[in-house]
């Protein structure tokens, strides 16, 4: 036995790298709110991914696919010892971890890809907001909660097949991955081809998904400050624009809700009962009234490219609701927010949506933006 060099350093910062980017962007899912984190974290796996593919045919021997990417009848019999308890010993990783960086690259492509339809078509972010419908969007969804459980599942397998080598075999994998070097019985001395410029491509692609990630972040923090929900306009989406006699006529008695939460027939049944508004008599001249109904139907949650928009449309159906506080997605969504809060003295009402929701007017709900008042 004697100690060898196996791992370069590129492939064990990547290593670590990839384990705790996967890590954080996993536990930062859990919240809307990190959102940020999550698509900053997941961007470093998918740059960890490009960059190991390239190595993966640029490294040192034991990081090139050619030296680990094996048969499925070498890792079937390599698997058979293992259960026997008595697994084939390799310098580099063994044929079933070889498995396991391709599937594992693989999951993060699909990731990296249905991340990115997720943040532009239901999140509508970034550069590409709306770019992909809010249906597609659904569907990337799930693909990419699958893709990353799977990828959970397999570094855990992969973790705990890594303990029985170490504990059990005494092989110092762990070690290994942390100095680059590890005992080895024989290493066979074959050379590899340099490929000093795919090399620096590889690194150069690490920088350019990173940084890519960190302007889509940015784009994204501009899109859902206050320039809120877009909406359909000629040629394209824009932001919603504001209206002025809307804010004035109909933000006189309540804030001025967002057009963007209701559909249009609910808004013709609004502006066509002015004269009994909810016990008011909220009549306005007909050429004001003409106006912010036009207003209100082009920027309505159909033409709305907004996550709340969309689900308020699927929430209710068939139905012409008068009211947003009545569609069951604003119930779920505020299920928690009990009467005690509305009464408080700077809120007064539920429909002073603008009390929690500072961006409110710009048809903006992003959960980050949400404050309470305390009183
Ligand atoms: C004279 C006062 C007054 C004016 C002007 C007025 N409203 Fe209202 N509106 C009310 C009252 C009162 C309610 C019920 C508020 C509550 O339940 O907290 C209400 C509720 C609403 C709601 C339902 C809110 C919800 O989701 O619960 C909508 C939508 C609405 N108004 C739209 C409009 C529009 C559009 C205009 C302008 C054309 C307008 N309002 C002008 C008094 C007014
Ligand atoms: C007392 C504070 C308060 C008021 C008033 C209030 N909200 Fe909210 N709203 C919240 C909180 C808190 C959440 C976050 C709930 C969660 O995600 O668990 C929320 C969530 C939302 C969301 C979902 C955002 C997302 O992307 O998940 C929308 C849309 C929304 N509110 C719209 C409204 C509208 C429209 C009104 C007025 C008719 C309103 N809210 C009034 C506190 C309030």
């Amino acid at each position: 036995m004697k100690t060898e060099k196996i791992w370069d350093l590129p492939t064990r910062l990547f290593h670590w790298t990839f384990a705790a980017s996967f890590m954080t962007a996993f536990a930062a899912s859990t919240r809307e709110w990190f959102l940020d984190y999550h698509v900053m974290a997941g961007a470093l796996v998918l740059a960890g991914a490009s960059f190991r593919f390239l190595w993966g045919f640029s490294g040192n021997r034991n990081a090139r696919f050619s030296g680990f990417v094996r048969g499925w009848a070498e890792i079937k019999s390599f698997l058979t010892g293992f259960i026997r308890l008595n697994p084939a010993k390799y310098p580099g990783h063994n044929p079933a971890v070889g498995l396991a960086v391709i599937v594992m690259l693989a999951l993060a492509a699909v990731l990296g890809a249905t991340g990115v339809i997720v943040y532009s078509g239901e999140e509508m972010r970034g550069p590409l907001a709306g770019f992909f419908s809010f249906e597609t969007a659904e569907t990337a969804g799930l693909i990419h909660s699958v893709a990353a459980w799977s990828f959970l599942a397999l570094a855990g397998v992969h973790i705990a097949a890594a303990l029985l080598h170490d504990v059990i075999w005494k092989e110092g994998l762990i070690r290994s991955m942390l100095t680059g070097r590890k005992k080895v019985e024989s290493m066979e001395d074959a050379a590899v081809a340099e490929r000093p410029i795919l090399k620096k491509t590889a690194f150069v692609l690490f920088a350019f998904v990173a940084a890519s990630a960190a302007m889509l972040v940015a784009t994204g923090q501009q899109a859902s400050g206050h320039a809120g929900a877009l909406v359909e306009g000629n040629g394209g989406f824009k932001p919603l624009e504001k209206n002025i006699a809307y804010e004035e006529e109909c933000g006189s008695c309540h804030n001025a809700f967002s057009p963007t939460l209701l559909p249009a027939r609910s808004w013709e049944k609004v502006m066509a009962g002015l004269a009994e508004h909810f016990g008011d008599d909220a009549s306005l001249p007909d050429e004001t009234s003409s106006e912010i109904r036009a207003w209100l139907l082009a920027s309505s949650a159909e033409r709305a490219l907004s996550e709340p928009s969309k689900k308020i449309l699927s929430s209710i159906g068939e139905g012409a609701p008068l009211r947003i506080t009545e569609t069951a997605y604003w119930k779920e969504k505020h299920v928690d927010i009990g009467e005690e809060v509305y009464s408080r003295k700077s809120v007064t009402s539920r429909t002073n949506c603008a009390a929690c929701h500072p961006g409110s007017p710009w048809g903006s709900f992003e959960d980050r933006d949400i404050s309470v008042p305390k009183v």
